[in-house]
């Protein structure tokens, strides 16, 4: 009696708790399983990459982005250069052309210092030294200062730039409005020389 009491239990219990089998992905679907999960990850990965590059990362007129130099400010053809500290740089005018100087030396990165004395620049640490354009004299530096692009709108509406070898802006005899520098990308020439003048 007890015996069939307790089949009947059980014929009751697996008819109220059927089982439930879950069949495991096969291998066809788990690789479609991964190759959703990659597909996910690189669009993600992709749209992360658009909203770093398309926002501004840095201020207008702090170091990184652009300046708008005032243009009474550039020194007059083959004076002493003149040092925008905030923007880590030198303006400098040399034979009627117009250059920014990255301030930053190019052999260990001290800062260069303008010597009227010696009419050009010389590192405090290692003794590299820099004619007024930029151009390496002598030192361990292993090339001529580094330099940024500039866009020089004259008063006839023209633009001049930078060339994209690092050449300066001609502005000999022509009235400049204004000075556009982008401290975001540094020009870096290889070797000892100046590019050729833009
Ligand atoms: S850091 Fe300028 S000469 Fe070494």
């Amino acid at each position: 009696m007890a015996t069939i009491a307790a089949e009947n239990k059980a014929t009751v219990q697996a008819k109220a708790e059927p089982q439930v089998q879950v069949a495991a992905p096969s291998r066809r679907e788990f690789l479609y399983y991964i190759w959703g999960a990659s597909l996910v990850m690189v669009l993600g990965e992709a749209a992360v990459a658009f909203i770093w590059f398309a926002l501004p990362r840095f201020k207008e007129g702090t170091f990184g982005g652009i300046f708008d130099f005032p243009v009474n400010k550039v020194p007059l053809n083959n004076d002493a250069p003149y040092n925008e500290a905030s923007g880590r740089f030198w303006v400098t005018h040399y034979d009627g052309k117009l250059a920014i100087l990255y301030g930053i030396c190019t052999h260990l990165g001290c800062l260069p210092k303008w010597v009227p004395n010696n009419d050009r620049f010389e590192c405090p640490c290692h003794g590299s030294k820099f004619e007024r354009s930029g151009r390496f004299i002598e030192g361990p530096a292993p090339r001529s200062l580094d330099r940024f692009p500039i866009v020089v709108q004259f008063s006839d509406g023209t633009t001049a730039s930078t060339s994209a070898e690092g050449g300066a802006v001609d502005i000999s005899g022509r009235e400049v409005v204004s000075i556009r520098i982008d401290t975001g990308r540094k020009l870096t020439m290889p070797g000892h020389q100046l590019p050729a003048e833009g």
